[in-house]
């Protein structure tokens, strides 16, 4: 039996009712942000001399306790309660009597959700920034080592440039900057308080929001209570944000499943990340970034979720709106599970360098080197020397061999007028350091992005 008495409602609920319509089984999850929402309401409530002042001691005194009753584990939550607003307010009628039913003056259950799960939303956005730059300070520890590594650098996942795997890295840099940028940015867009709205419309009561809202540490109040009550978009950032991220995350983990592959033999992860078979025991397999790979559909699900649920809902508050958030609690937890352990998996795999190394000498890497050398230094419109460069790779081909492992009276059989500088320019590491354009791949090129993303991370050092 609900223990919200009604006007209107006169029988007790059904028991299935109860089952269906509570959400207490998880938005428990909510009880500090309720708790703290709370104690910040009946100050402003006493400040207002809404509330005596000893009403409101009395009422933090028994919220205090209900904290400390939960954080020790001996709070019951009943599913009677229907949520965990409705939860705390009873168990502290049942401590501390009569005071605690002024508690919810001047507020509404709407306005006290949109609150709770607002200062945990911002709070989660907040703890995966934190994780995201422990993430970035792990990649760029490998940067540091690996410029001189040589790889394939792919498209369409063919050999087509020498890169290093710095450079490679420090494309994954940037995506989770980006993702650090966005979660910062929706904090910032976020960051209002809905206390004070009530039900819809505000209230006749003599409160004072700005003072309840630098209480919970809020940057401003907000300004419509219709679409503060009704307002979800903070939390649909969090899943665009946390699916984004991993999207990159699960671009990452394919790539290291291809590299730790027999085939490719980049890298190898280490005992303590990887798995093994039940039954091939000389298998090692790379569980955590298949795993990463498939987390990622459950959260782009929570996105599609969320925002299905919103779609169409005339203003304000509908219960429909409860559905938010057992989505966003799964979403985060598996976000942070997930940067954790990618950043151990990263930190403890093995970088295979002479593998890398090996695998540039396959696929020509430096044929466009050999196109711009005829054009530059032969005269050839770069569609002839693209034309004859095709050829001489043809030729390496039949000969088992890389355009850069041919000689100089191989290359001269194809055009004359080649000069023995072009055995420099064919070696891969020069091809590679040519691409000395900004954001390109060149040695000088990849530290200076390592300076910068060492100045963004480290930002007084
Ligand atoms: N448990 C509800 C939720 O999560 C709290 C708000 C209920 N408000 C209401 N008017 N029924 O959305």
């Amino acid at each position: 039996m609900s223990k919200i008495a009604s006007g209107k409602i006169k029988k007790s609920s059904a028991k299935l009712l109860d089952e269906f319509n509570a959400s207490i089984m998880f938005d428990k999850e909510l009880y500090n942000e309720d708790i703290d929402g709370s104690i910040a309401h009946v100050k402003m409530l006493s400040k207002q001399k809404i509330i005596s002042d000893k009403s409101k001691d009395k009422i933090i005194e028994g919220l205090n306790e209900i904290k400390k009753e939960v954080e020790e584990g001996k709070y019951k939550f009943s599913i009677k309660d229907e949520d965990i607003h409705m939860s705390i307010e009873n168990r502290l009628t049942e401590l501390i009597g009569d005071d605690a039913k002024r508690m919810h003056t001047a507020r509404s259950r709407n306005d006290q959700v949109a609150l709770d799960f607002r200062l945990f939303v911002l709070n989660k956005n907040r703890e995966i920034v934190k994780l995201l730059f422990g993430l970035e300070k792990i990649l760029l520890n490998i940067e540091k080592k690996h410029v001189d590594t040589l790889l394939p650098g792919m498209t369409h996942l063919q050999h087509a440039q020498p890169i290093n795997f710095a450079y490679h890295l420090l494309a994954y840099s940037s995506m989770f900057k980006r993702d650090i940028e966005r979660f910062e940015s929706s904090i910032e867009r976020n960051n209002v308080s809905p206390i004070g709205c009530a039900a819809l419309a505000g209230t006749p009561y003599n409160t004072d929001r700005e003072y309840e809202s630098k209480l919970l540490g809020f940057k401003e109040v907000s300004i419509n209570c219709l679409d503060t009550v009704s307002d979800r978009d903070f939390a649909l950032e969090l899943l665009f944000n946390i699916s984004t991220m991993m999207m990159h995350i699960s671009r990452l983990s394919e790539e290291i499943i291809l590299w730790s592959s027999s085939e490719f033999g980049f890298v190898e992860l280490s005992d303590e990340y990887s798995t093994s078979s039940s039954i091939m025991p000389q298998k090692k397999n790379p569980d955590v970034p298949e795993l990463l790979r498939g987390k990622t559909g459950r959260v782009y699900g929570n996105l599609i979720s969320l925002l299905t649920v919103l779609k169409g809902l005339p203003l304000a508050y509908n219960k429909d709106m409860q559905e938010d958030k057992e989505g966003v609690f799964d979403s985060v937890k598996t976000a942070s599970i997930s940067i954790k352990i990618l950043a151990k998996t990263l930190e403890s795999m093995t970088v295979k360098k002479e593998n890398m190394q090996n695998a540039t000498k396959k696929g020509h890497l430096s044929a466009t080197d050999l196109a711009d050398y005829l054009t530059k230094k032969c005269g050839y419109a770069f569609r002839n020397a693209y034309k004859i460069t095709g050829e001489i790779v043809g030729y390496a081909d039949d000969h088992n061999k890389d355009i850069s492992e041919l000689n100089l009276q191989e290359l001269q059989s194809f055009e004359p007028k080649i000069n023995n500088d072009v055995i420099n320019v064919l070696k891969l590491e020069n091809s590679m350091n040519a691409r000395n354009s900004q954001g390109g791949t060149s040695k000088e090129s990849t530290k200076k992005q390592i300076t910068y993303f060492e100045k963004w991370i480290y930002p007084k050092s």
